[in-house]
């Protein structure tokens, strides 16, 4: 196990957005959060991220608490995220989005961050991830001009390059055309070879459902189910909160 969540709890003034949630993400693991909106499932991922403070519980990385940490710290520590709306500077070519991201290790202030990026091993290093994400006919494009799609990849291709052991995904399809998606799909089972472990929060069941190894789901604040796609899917409590909704 690398990272897990013990009774979290987070109130937004009386409303009770996560009430005594709990998880583990194991190594090497694609772990879904799902569920109906306004489930709690930003709250949980940006209270693992850093940017809430939980109301009551713990979370800890690799065994560390790191509860209250701050985004960059959590970031450093090696849990990447990447934002629902994408972040990348839309100005800056794809290539150099990326060299951005790889000056995180050395970071003392922009200046050193762009002397760094002149290095050809991180250039080199750059392209990697560039190839990896198959961005390679864009990789001095300018962000801006990127289909949605390729814009979400460069958003992974840079929490990649963070090297991170835990890669956090916020709604990684929401918006993306169906193969998009399937391509995304494949893109999660090429990530699971490079020893990372992944946690999404997924709105589209289908994905989810086709892309984690387990999910947890929930509801109103609370878990209410959690297993393999197969179990969840088979699950009364489940249908009625999610699908049954959906239909
Ligand atoms: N910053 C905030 N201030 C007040 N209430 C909030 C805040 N963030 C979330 N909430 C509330 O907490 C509950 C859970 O919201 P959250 O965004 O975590 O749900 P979600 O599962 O991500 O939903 P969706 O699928 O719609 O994105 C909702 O009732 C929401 O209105
Ligand atoms: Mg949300």
């Amino acid at each position: 196990m690398i990272l897990q969540g013990k009774d979290i709890e987070k109130s937004f003034g009386g409303l009770k957005a996560l009430n005594g949630v709990s998880f583990e993400l194991g190594n090497n693991e694609v772990l879904g959060i799902i569920g109906p909106n306004g489930a709690g499932k930003s709250t949980l991922f940006n209270i693992i991220c850093g940017v809430y403070s939980p109301t009551k519980g713990s979370i800890h990385f690799e065994g560390k608490n790191i509860t209250g940490l701050k985004p960059h710290d959590i970031a450093r520590l090696g849990i990447a995220r990447t934002f629902q709306i994408a972040h990348a500077f839309r100005d800056m070519t794809v290539l150099d989005n990326i060299l951005t991201a790889l000056g995180i290790d050395e970071y003392n202030g922009i200046v050193s961050m762009f002397k760094l990026a002149k290095k050809s091993d991180t250039v080199e290093s750059a392209m990697s991830y560039i190839e990896l994400l198959d961005l390679k006919d864009a990789a001095n494009k300018k962000a801006g001009e990127l289909s949605l799609g390729m814009m979400r990849r460069l958003e992974i291709a840079r929490a990649l390059a963070l090297r991170p052991k835990v890669l956090m995904l916020d709604e990684p399809c929401a918006g993306l055309s169906y193969d998009d998606a399937d391509e995304f799909i494949n893109l999660i089972s090429m990530l699971k070879g490079q020893k990372i472990s992944i946690m999404m929060v997924e709105h589209n069941m289908n994905v989810a459902m086709r892309a984690c190894d387990r999910l947890v789901v929930l509801n109103f604040g609370e878990k209410i189910a959690e297993g393999t796609p197969n179990e969840i899917q088979n699950d009364p409590l489940v249908i009625e909160a999610y699908l049954g909704k959906e239909e």
